[in-house]
């Protein structure tokens, strides 16, 4: 892992569902849905630094947890890393991004197939259906 890590948030509820959130710039991923989150901060973890971006973009709390499994090397010396998370206070609303949705692991994969999920963030396909199909 080198330069600077983003972190993402692997938001899930208690019935199942992910949280994705839909991007409005730069042009080239406008309009599409990612996990939201932002880059670490001198002096912050990675958990901080998804606390403080969830609670900027999205108005919550949130408990972090674990890991998943893939990194993703970005242009420009970034890393880009996710964490699951749930939320602990507040109901999400869609401060930074244009949309935010909550989806099935079926909604998921139909979004996934028809190109709407940003590209970096597709390495975890894998990791959160498993996840959200397993409940
Ligand atoms: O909010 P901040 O400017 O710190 O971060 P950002 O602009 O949301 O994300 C920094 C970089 O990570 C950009 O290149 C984003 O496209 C990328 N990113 C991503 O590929 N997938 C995510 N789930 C979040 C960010």
């Amino acid at each position: 892992m080198s330069g600077r890590m983003v972190v993402a948030g692997a938001v899930t509820s208690a019935d199942g569902r992910l949280l994705l959130a839909q991007r409005r710039y730069p042009p080239e991923v406008a309009g599409l849905w990612e996990l939201p989150g932002g880059k670490v901060e001198e002096g912050e973890d990675p958990a901080q630094a998804l606390r403080r971006e969830l609670r900027e973009e999205l108005d919550v709390d949130v408990e972090v947890g674990t890991r998943l499994e893939r990194s993703v090397e970005l242009a420009h010396d970034l890393t880009l890393v996710a964490l699951w998370a749930r939320i602990v206070g507040g109901e999400p609303r869609a401060v930074e991004h244009s949309r935010l949705r909550w989806v099935t692991v079926d909604e998921l994969d139909e979004m996934a197939a028809s190109g709407a999920i940003v590209p970096a963030d597709t390495v975890w396909l894998p990791e959160l259906s498993l996840r959200i199909s397993g409940g």
